[in-house]
């Protein structure tokens, strides 16, 4: 009995330690490495110390960790995109909280990398409508095409494959977004592929890759150009003024 509970146990361990909060990027513990551990060398330039600056004139002094989100930004713009932990020390530093709320909120967000990733980080929403417009295939169209799992990065440091929540394009499912910036709709598994090699050769154009303008149906603009639906409902207030007279002078008769 206390065999097979300890196997239980050990096989439930084992499950989630192969879900990507346990083995992606970005994870949700710290591991210090050779590059990322609370001894890297960090130190935000002169211009990044400007920014800082008027990041925390726009909160009330007493408030100065308000500014921690903009804070993880600057960082990671200065620091090729990815927030090591002596960053995330600096910025408590700076705004003078304990380090452990800049780690709760760099944890929390995935925008915010903790450990490097590649030049462009593929952002893949795996939220329910791109799921169901087949974000599982394009996830896996990237994974065999560029040899890495989703959460890693390939060898030469070009790219990251991430799953993240709902982006805002669901209207132009599955899409992916790179770098925190640009988004890349209407993905399939052929053109994902396609992208990889545009966004390489600078070539990429952002938005839908399929050709449709912006969020138009397939058929076309047509909600405000159906014959019958010319004329908006409109009330009549000059004619609901008229009834509310006339009653009042009902009322007063
Ligand atoms: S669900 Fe993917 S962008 Fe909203």
């Amino acid at each position: 009995m206390l065999k097979r509970t300890i196997k239980s146990v050990g096989d439930s361990l084992r499950r989630i330690q192969q879900t990507r909060y346990f083995s992606a990027v970005p994870t949700y513990f710290h591991r210090d490495s050779p590059e990322n551990n609370a001894d890297t060398p960090f130190q935000f330039t002169p211009e990044s110390m400007e920014t800082i600056h008027k990041i925390i004139a726009k909160y009330p002094s007493n408030y100065k960790q308000s500014a921690v989100i903009p804070l993880l930004y600057v960082a990671q713009d200065q620091n090729n995109n990815w927030i090591p932990l002596s960053a995330m020390n600096e910025i408590a530093r700076i705004v003078n909280i304990n380090p452990m709320r800049v780690y709760e909120v760099a944890t929390f967000y995935t925008m915010f990398n903790r450990e490097p990733v590649g030049k462009f980080h593929l952002q893949v929403c795996g939220t329910t409508p791109c799921l169901v417009r087949g974000s599982d295939k394009i996830i896996k169209a990237l994974e065999d095409h560029l040899g890495i799992h989703e959460g890693d990065s390939t060898p030469d440091g070009l790219f990251t494959i991430t799953e993240v929540e709902c982006l805002a394009c669901c209207a132009n499912a599955p899409m992916l977004q790179v770098n925190n910036q640009e988004v890349y709709e209407d993905l399939t598994p052929e053109n994902v592929i396609e992208l990889c090699h545009q966004l390489q050769d600078g070539s990429a154009q952002v938005g839908p890759q399929n050709g449709r303008n912006q969020s138009e149906g397939e058929g076309g603009r047509t909600s405000l150009f159906n014959p019958e639906d010319i004329k908006p409902v409109c009330r009549d207030f000059g004619q609901l003024k008229a009834e509310i007279e006339e009653r009042r002078r009902q009322a007063s008769q």
